[in-house]
């Protein structure tokens, strides 16, 4: 089983060998796994009742996009020089699709820890990390950073990790939010454009990387810029790159103000981190949608919210919430009539519990 991630702060900034601040909670994606005679690959996802076999993993688009993640992980392991026996494996789980909370990688991670027992590989889970990263970017087209089958692969209890993407050193500290919690707002809705905008991003922030460089060789990525190194520079920049650029650099600030708050309990200088890490993204690194920008909207009215802002990879899925426990209710009910009234939707709104990262039973 692999569960999927909440990120409370730094959003784009993974791929730009940044920090990001995950864990993984409690919904996830179940295999049932088994090895079978033959050389065939089997598969069953319970959950759209779909099913599919292969005897070969060369292809990139199947019948379901689901597939994809599955012979992705396949074909890592064969590049590791790993001999691909026939596996029949069914798999299911809570982890609401295409809400941001990383279902896909839940499903490489889970796939790929059961496989490495059952292929007897012995590959260290770090390697096994970095083998469904590389199915995600080769099998589903979408050049994603590492934090979300980082999260799912290396998450702990009740602790939130900061991550830095550029060594993957990575520190835990335990999430004690005293009288507050933390809820998820599933818009429901996912914008077409994601996948390609997600990368379109990505170029963008190259892009700006190879402005400073013409300056200053010791940059990267754009975890190596400021804000003074940015603002020096401006004029050499196209300024949409620019704005995209100073977002990310400013994020990454973020989540280092933010762990340290956080430390310190103090709750509310988090939260503004949270609001202001939502206008960055949706100005200037412009991955919101109107959908999420309402419900982010909606709690500036709330005094018993302390910071909103839109989770994951944006155009749709959820926002994270930092709120007072004991406004629970209230937060449901105003969130739940404000979005009907500005969308015509009800949103999901769920709460989460930290827990451990993908295992394999049995
Ligand atoms: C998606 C990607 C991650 C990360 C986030 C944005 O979830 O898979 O690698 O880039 O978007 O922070």
């Amino acid at each position: 089983m692999a569960p999927g991630r909440i990120n409370l702060i730094g959003e784009h900034t993974d791929y730009n060998d940044g920090f990001v601040l995950p864990a993984a909670i409690d919904r996830s994606i179940v295999f049932g796994m088994n090895l079978n005679d033959g050389n065939i690959f089997r598969f069953y996802s319970i959950d759209y009742d779909e099913y599919f076999e292969t005897k070969e993993i060369s292809q990139r688009d199947y019948k379901f996009p689901w597939v994809s993640y599955l012979i992705g992980v396949l074909a890592q392991f064969q590049k590791e020089g790993i001999s691909l026996k026939g596996i029949d494996c069914v798999f299911g789980g809570d982890i609401p699709i295409g809400s941001g909370l990383s279902s896909s990688a839940a499903i490489e991670c889970g796939f790929a820890t059961g496989l490495n027992e059952l292929y007897k590989a012995n590959i260290e889970k770090y390697q096994l990390t970095l083998m469904a990263q590389k199915a995600e970017h080769e099998y589903a087209g979408v050049l994603c950073g590492i934090m979300d089958q980082y999260a799912s692969m290396f998450g702990r209890k009740d602790q939130v990790f900061k991550l830095d993407c550029r060594d993957h050193e990575h520190e835990y500290f335990p999430l004690d939010l005293e009288d507050h919690v933390i809820v998820l707002c599933d818009t429901r809705v996912k914008h077409k454009l994601a996948d390609s905008a997600y990368n379109k991003r990505r170029q963008e922030c190259d892009d700006g990387v190879r402005t400073l460089q013409e300056f200053d060789r010791s940059v990267i990525a754009l975890r190596d810029a400021d804000q003074t190194l940015m603002q020096k520079h401006k004029d050499s920049f196209d300024p949409l790159i620019f704005k995209r650029c100073m977002y990310v650099v400013k994020e990454n600030q973020r989540v280092l103000k933010a762990c340290k708050a956080l430390k310190k309990k103090d709750f509310k200088t988090f939260g503004l981190l949270m609001y202001q890490s939502h206008e960055g993204l949706q100005r200037d690194y412009e991955v919101s949608c109107d959908e999420l920008d309402v419900l982010v909207d909606l709690t500036r009215e709330m005094d018993f919210v302390l910071g909103s802002r839109m989770m994951g990879g944006g155009f749709g899925g959820c926002t994270i919430n930092l709120i007072e426990k004991s406004s629970l209710n209230n937060f449901t009910q105003l969130i739940s009539k404000g979005y009907k009234e500005s969308t015509g939707m009800s949103p999901n709104i769920y709460s989460v519990k930290i827990e451990d990262g993908a295992k394999a039973f049995g």
